[in-house]
């Protein structure tokens, strides 16, 4: 186990050593020698204690294959500033009947892998190469089917104009700009399912001037210089797999609930619209960038929201914009610096821990809600899958499902007992994973692991939704702290 300084970002380049630079490696291991010794012993005592605790616990498989009924928890639902959130596919949401073809886990993996190569691809490159003007990136884009919003994410409702009409949106704290797809959809617009946001029937639509400051935002929320059209400012923003959108860049009155209302709040109307978004008619930008609907509302949330997605995709979650309702027993680890974007929520991760084993890591992770796998440093997941596999071989390993190479054949039990799963964050904040995040299943004969390895130690750490589940996050970027609560839902 090797700590080294927090301070230094952790995706660096190799540099060739140098006399000093040895005099200081020497000197700095010494230094891990003695702050090691007093750790162990830490560590053992720490170890003592954990001997009574429990590190396995055995769980009924019904539970890990999701339900065909929705349960929705409806205490928060009236609580000031919150939002209800229901799985984008999950019996809660009002859509999922009228889906024909049901998506399958081996089409959300894939999408996921888009995602994380959309998120990878923002981080890597450089600013002014990734800011290419409208016309010319959408030109490029590839011309692939399927998107990284078709897969295990979760929809919100806002409203939006006057009178107001409401929007099904997909929440996602990986990007800054809210948009939605916009009458006369003057380029193409995908289906949706809840009447389209038309500006010409609201009093409260306004244009942005191309010349204005507010559209000179528009390169850091998306990675394009804005378009020019007929004076209006023109936003496009595309996410790495074929799906994008381009529009008017304008000012509207949103509602969050009665009473909670923002004049100007500045949105993407999307004229064209490409990508299989199913049931939302947009997006919901939540990163920590200038536009996100966090930094628009801060005045009166003060830049905290809070959020819990449910458990399987029977449940109903919420988000909640400013203080209330976060639990006592939320615990704070410090958000970084982001290296490379300023829209992702990054904090430091230090160690897992499977039944009674800690494996130390050091990667910066980003949280993010339309993630659905996590993903660590190859080494790192290597130790977790290993000695996750050491406590399970009483079951056979079958086949791997996607990026997903630790699965069980189950069929044989009507339940499984497993080791527990935590994570353990900069400041000693410790967050278990409930079962549901540890494994997820397409049947009994399929159960895996859900993790999964990055391909070198330069590509990003992220910490997905299917082990955020039921967990209260809260993003508090006044005070620059991520925090967390179990059993957030409730
Ligand atoms: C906004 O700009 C578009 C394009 O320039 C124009 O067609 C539309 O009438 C404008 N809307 C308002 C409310 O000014
Ligand atoms: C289930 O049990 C049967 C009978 O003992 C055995 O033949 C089979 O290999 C087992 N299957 C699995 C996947 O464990």
């Amino acid at each position: 186990m090797v700590e080294k300084d927090e301070r230094k970002p952790v995706l660096k380049s190799e540099m060739a050593p140098s006399n000093s630079t040895i005099m200081f490696l020497s000197y700095c291991f010494l230094l891990v020698f003695i702050v090691a010794g007093k750790r162990s012993a830490i560590e053992r005592s720490e170890a003592k204690a954990d001997a009574i605790a429990h590190h396995y616990q055995t769980v009924k498989l019904s539970s890990f294959l999701s339900s065909s009924i929705c349960r929705p928890s409806t205490k928060r639902d009236k609580k000031y500033g919150s939002l209800k959130v229901v799985h984008k596919h999950g019996p809660c949401s009002k859509f999922s009947k009228n889906i024909i073809k049901p998506i399958t886990m081996e089409e959300i993996l894939t999408h996921d892998q888009s995602r994380f190569d959309a998120i990878k691809s923002r981080l890597t490159t450089t600013t002014t190469t990734r800011k290419k003007d409208i016309k010319t990136s959408m030109a490029t884009m590839p011309a692939t089917s399927g998107n990284l919003f078709n897969s295990g994410n979760y929809i919100v409702t806002i409203g939006m104009g006057t009178p107001k009409k409401d929007l099904s949106l997909i929440m996602d704290t990986g990007s800054d700009l809210t948009w939605t797809q916009c009458q006369p959809c003057s380029g193409s617009c995908y289906s949706q399912q809840d009447p389209m946001f038309s500006p010409s029937l609201s009093t409260t639509y306004s244009n942005i001037s191309c010349t204005s400051t507010e559209c000179s935002l528009l390169p850091s929320a998306t990675g394009n210089l804005p378009g020019c059209r007929s004076l209006t400012c023109v936003y496009g923003i595309q996410y790495g797999d074929g799906s994008y959108s381009v529009g008017e860049f304008a000012k509207e009155k949103l509602t969050l609930s009665k009473n909670e209302e923002f004049d100007n709040f500045m949105f993407g109307c999307g004229q064209t619209n490409e990508g299989d978004y199913g049931t939302a008619t947009g997006l919901l930008g939540l990163g920590s960038g200038k536009l996100s609907i966090v930094s628009q509302t801060a005045n009166k949330y003060g830049k905290v929201f809070s959020y819990c997605l449910p458990s399987t995709d029977s449940g109903s979650g919420y988000l909640t914009f400013g203080k209330s309702g976060i639990s006592r027993n939320v615990k704070y680890t410090p958000l970084l610096t982001s290296l490379g974007s300023s829209t992702f929520f990054n904090v430091k991760l230090v160690s897992m821990t499977i039944g009674n084993t800690r494996i130390a890591m050091r990667s910066s992770m980003i949280m993010d809600s339309g993630t659905v796998i996590t993903r660590l440093p190859p080494k790192a997941y290597l130790a977790l899958r290993n000695t996750f596999r050491a406590e399970m071989t009483r079951y056979p390993l079958t086949k791997p499902l996607s990026i997903l190479d630790t699965c069980y054949d189950l069929s044989n039990h009507t339940d499984v007992r497993m080791p527990t799963i935590s994570m353990g964050f900069g400041q000693n904040v410790n967050v278990g994973i409930q079962p549901q995040g540890a494994l997820i299943a397409t049947s009994r004969e399929k159960m895996c692991l859900a993790f999964t390895g990055n391909d070198d130690d330069s590509e990003p750490s992220i910490y997905g939704n299917v082990q955020q589940m039921t967990t209260q996050i809260v993003y508090d970027m006044a005070e620059g702290k991520l925090g967390f609560s179990p059993q957030g839902c409730e």
